[in-house]
């Protein structure tokens, strides 16, 4: 069971994606199949749960026989199935889980639900062929080779996974926002959080209030290339406060109020301005408290993960921070910083490592947190 080649299925359900993966070994990925809902939830701004929860349904029995094609692979093949158990939406949970005891109930094999949190965390250890360079400041990639000497230079994302910990995670989604002192393992400290809306929302309402399409985010980032991030200087909230902790809602107003006043008084209001303006004032913040952490937690390594992670001007943003302060930075390709089912079979590989493993009753839990609260 231990081997370095064993194979887990993992699926993932928490929001609107739904995603299933075969792992080799905790690292390599043989396939990573996402069937993303967001046009169905386009319509309405956001994820509906009832339409999020029946299109995993319709989804996910496709998607995992794509997957085992997509790796060459049968039932047979795998050694453990992982399902996300949460956060996420208690529906979606459900189809995930459901789905994952009945496969290893039926093969006989362990069965691992996993922390869609300490997933992300984990997308930094997953392997990478090829890789993605941080942007450039115009938008553009730069041509980045991945290294090879097992050590990533200061400041430039290491482009193959492995990270190492120890170190300081930033995790940013769009339902989360959390600076964690990585120590080990399954061995995690949070430094700080937003007190309101997370990172990801705070893209997807300014996003819908600018008359962008869902999800925001990337919309944003899009429309931030052809901005000017000095156009507008929004507050940049809690900066100088000590602490690790965020907020968004009140940037998310200023934003709002900023283009009614314009408005208001006949002036033309530029959403590429806008969106450059909004992203750059989240990067500021972003990017100042995950190098404080660094200096308050003394680890020279900085992981960045979450679907916002995919962010041009973050990753550009952290790297330049992280190349001035000397310090290590890993950040995912784009397309594992969204959800998908890889980064939870690389986790359950080091929960399997770790001697766990899932009873068959467990169930979901829709505010499953990092680390457990104190009793
Ligand atoms: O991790 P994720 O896929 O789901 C959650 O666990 O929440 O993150 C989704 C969030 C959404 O809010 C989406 O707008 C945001 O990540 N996002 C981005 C970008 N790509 C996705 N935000 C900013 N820039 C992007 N390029
Ligand atoms: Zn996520």
């Amino acid at each position: 069971m231990q081997g370095n080649g064993e194979l887990i299925l993992a699926i993932e359900t928490s929001c609107d994606e739904t995603s299933a993966s075969v792992v080799a070994g905790g690292r390599t990925i043989l396939s990573n199949v996402i069937s993303s809902q967001s046009d169905l939830h386009a319509e309405f701004g956001g994820v509906v749960p009832e339409i999020a929860a029946r299109s995993h349904l319709e989804a996910l029995t496709p998607v995992i026989a794509t997957a085992l094609v997509d790796a060459d692979v049968t039932f047979w093949d795998i050694h453990a199935v992982a399902a996300t158990l949460g956060p996420g939406l208690m529906s979606s949970l459900l189809v995930g889980v459901a789905e994952g005891k009945a496969i290893a109930a039926a093969l006989g094999i362990p069965f691992l639900g996993v922390n869609h949190l300490e997933a992300h965390l984990y997308s930094n250890l997953l392997d990478q062929v090829g890789g993605s360079a941080p942007p450039g400041p115009d938008g553009r990639a730069e041509a980045g080779e991945p290294r090879t000497d097992g050590r990533a230079e200061a400041g430039r994302p290491r482009t193959d996974g492995r990270a190492k910990w120890p170190a300081v995670a930033l995790l940013i989604s769009g339902g989360h926002t959390l600076l964690i002192h990585v120590q080990g393992d399954g061995d995690y400290a949070i430094l700080g959080g937003t007190i309101d809306d997370a990172a990801g929302e705070a893209f997807d309402k300014v996003a819908r209030f600018l008359g962008l399409d869902y999800p925001g985010g990337p919309e944003i980032d899009r429309m931030a290339l052809r901005g000017d991030p000095g156009a507008v200087r929004f507050p940049r909230p809690m900066l100088t406060e000590p602490g690790f902790d965020v907020s968004y809602s009140g940037l998310k107003t200023a934003v709002v109020n900023h283009v009614r006043r314009e408005e208001a008084a006949g002036r033309a209001v530029s959403v590429a301005d806008i969106a450059a303006s909004f992203q750059q004032a989240v990067v500021e913040v972003q990017v100042a408290k995950a190098m404080a952490a660094v200096e308050h937690s003394g680890v020279d390594r900085v992981l960045l993960c979450g679907g916002v992670a995919a962010n041009s001007g973050l990753r550009s943003g952290l790297g330049d921070a992280c190349a001035a302060g000397g310090v290590e930075l890993y950040i995912p390709p784009p397309e594992l910083c969204t959800d998908n089912a890889a980064m939870v079979a690389c986790c359950a590989h080091a929960l399997l490592a770790r001697g766990t493993t899932t009873p068959l009753d467990a169930t979901p839990d829709p505010n499953l947190a990092l680390v457990p609260p104190r009793a």
